[in-house]
């Protein structure tokens, strides 16, 4: 059966300007938000992602009127009914599970599936459900792993998250804005993210504060209305280009990013001995010059280094001149990148299943390598400009998940890429 790759023609040096589009990780939280308001909201900065087009048919199964324009999104939920939420969108990512909190917190019932979305190890969600049943609900699971939410009385808790979980934060906020009196998030995730939803929702009538504290505090209010929101940049979209122009660029312009988000990796790549320059909203790389030194990686929670970071910062580290070491400790299960990365010739050992040491310099060279997940895509494509040769990487869909037209994106830079298809 054929099947699409991205092929990628290594070892061309890579210059001019890259612009960042929304953040993803903002997106599939925002949108689903827009069901909690009356009216109209207008969304601006939407990535051109499959993502986005999966929330989509979910908010017209639910009888919302939307409007899709380039990078604007227009959603009138004026006319919605509370639909079960079993169809396969539901299966194409994680973040369907946002539904729950915003319908619940809409109209203090829910059905939907469980969702699908990257593997990176078990990815429960019973942070999310403990909040929703401190907040009154009931939640009954049936066989075919449909949820079925329902509160007569959504009222405000004292929440304290075993885990500082941007899922459960998240979600927990979109029920708990309509809930009636005060929740109080203890140990609530610190991702930019959040606050953009946390913005949003305040320009709808939500009562929030905290916001990018790990405690955050909402007093529900009677109806939520219509705005407009500008998403905030992706991060992790802005970061996957900084190593691209760290491993192959030659005076890159990154723009459209907030360099504060981004802190954690810009500390390892200055550690590295990347050269780089931040101006405004921009930051300008000058590329490899020289040799780079190996470095040691420890995933955090925000503003420690993220986890979606490590997979494309660990194909960059093949070409450090030594041992670097990379421990995640948000997921068990997120090395999967390593065994595709060996392919092409890195020298990369994995112990046990959230710890790696990446033996470099190893020369890299094109082959037929496979995306499991989202961030081994982005590790890929880093692979595959730095190898050389040509590399073609397998299960496409990963990557456009998450990524804005990044092949477009790297081939207006002096990339040569191109996707066909190719038998089994
Ligand atoms: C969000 O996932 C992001 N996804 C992930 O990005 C990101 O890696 C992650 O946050 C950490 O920053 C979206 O925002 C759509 P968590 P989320 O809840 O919310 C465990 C990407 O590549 N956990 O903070 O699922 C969980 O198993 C994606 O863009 C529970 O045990 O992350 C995981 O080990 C991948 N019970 C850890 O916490 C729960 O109820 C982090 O989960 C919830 C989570």
């Amino acid at each position: 059966m054929a099947k699409e790759v991205i092929a990628i023609e290594g070892g061309h040096r890579l210059k001019g300007t890259v612009r960042i589009s929304g953040a993803k990780n903002a997106t599939v939280a925002l949108i689903p938000a827009i069901v909690l308001a009356e009216d109209t909201v207008k969304v601006f900065g939407v990535p051109e992602i499959s993502d986005v087009d999966a929330l989509v048919t979910l908010l017209e199964e639910l009888g919302c009127k939307v409007e899709a324009n380039e990078d604007t999104l227009s959603v009138d939920p004026s006319a919605m009914v509370n639909t079960p939420l079993v169809s396969s969108a539901v299966d194409k990512l994680r973040a369907s599970y946002y539904f729950m909190g915003a319908l619940l917190g809409r109209y203090g019932d829910v059905t939907i599936r469980m969702p699908g979305g990257c593997y990176l190890g078990p990815r429960p969600i019973d942070l999310h459900l403990k909040g929703f049943e401190a907040l009154g609900a009931t939640i009954d699971e049936d066989e075919d792993g449909v949820y079925h939410l329902h509160a007569d009385h959504l009222h405000g808790a004292h929440i304290n998250l075993d885990f500082a979980s941007v899922g459960a934060t998240i979600n927990i906020l979109l029920a708990a804005v309509r809930a009636d009196g005060r929740t109080i998030i203890e140990n609530a995730a610190k991702e930019p993210e959040i606050i953009d939803v946390v913005n949003l929702l305040t320009k709808m009538g939500a009562k929030i504060r905290g916001a990018g504290t790990d405690t955050i505090m909402i007093d529900g209010v009677d109806s939520l209305h219509g705005t407009t929101h500008e998403i905030i940049p992706d991060r992790i979209e802005a970061g996957t280009f900084l190593i691209i122009a760290a491993a192959m660029g030659n005076m890159m312009l990154i723009q459209n990013v907030i360099p504060q988000h981004l802190d954690a990796l810009l500390s390892k790549l200055r550690e590295m001995g990347v050269g780089y320059e931040i101006i405004g909203d921009s930051i300008l790389v000058y590329g490899n010059i020289k040799d780079y030194k190996p470095v040691n990686v420890k995933t955090q929670i925000y503003p420690g280094f993220a986890t979606d970071l490590q997979q494309p910062l660990t194909a960059l580290l093949t070409q450090a001149s030594g041992k670097s070491k990379v421990q995640d400790t948000i997921y068990i299960e997120r090395f999967a990148h390593c065994e595709q990365l060996n392919k092409m010739g890195a020298n990369i050992e994995t112990t046990g299943k959230n710890f790696c040491e990446v033996n470099g310099i190893t020369p890299l060279h094109g082959t037929r390598v496979e995306a499991t997940d989202l961030r081994c895509g982005a590790a890929l494509i880093v692979a595959g400009l730095i190898a050389d040769g040509v590399t073609e990487i397998e299960n496409v869909y990963h990557i456009d998940r998450g990524y804005d037209n990044i092949d477009r994106k790297l081939i207006a830079m002096g990339a040569h890429i191109s996707r066909y298809f190719v038998e089994d």
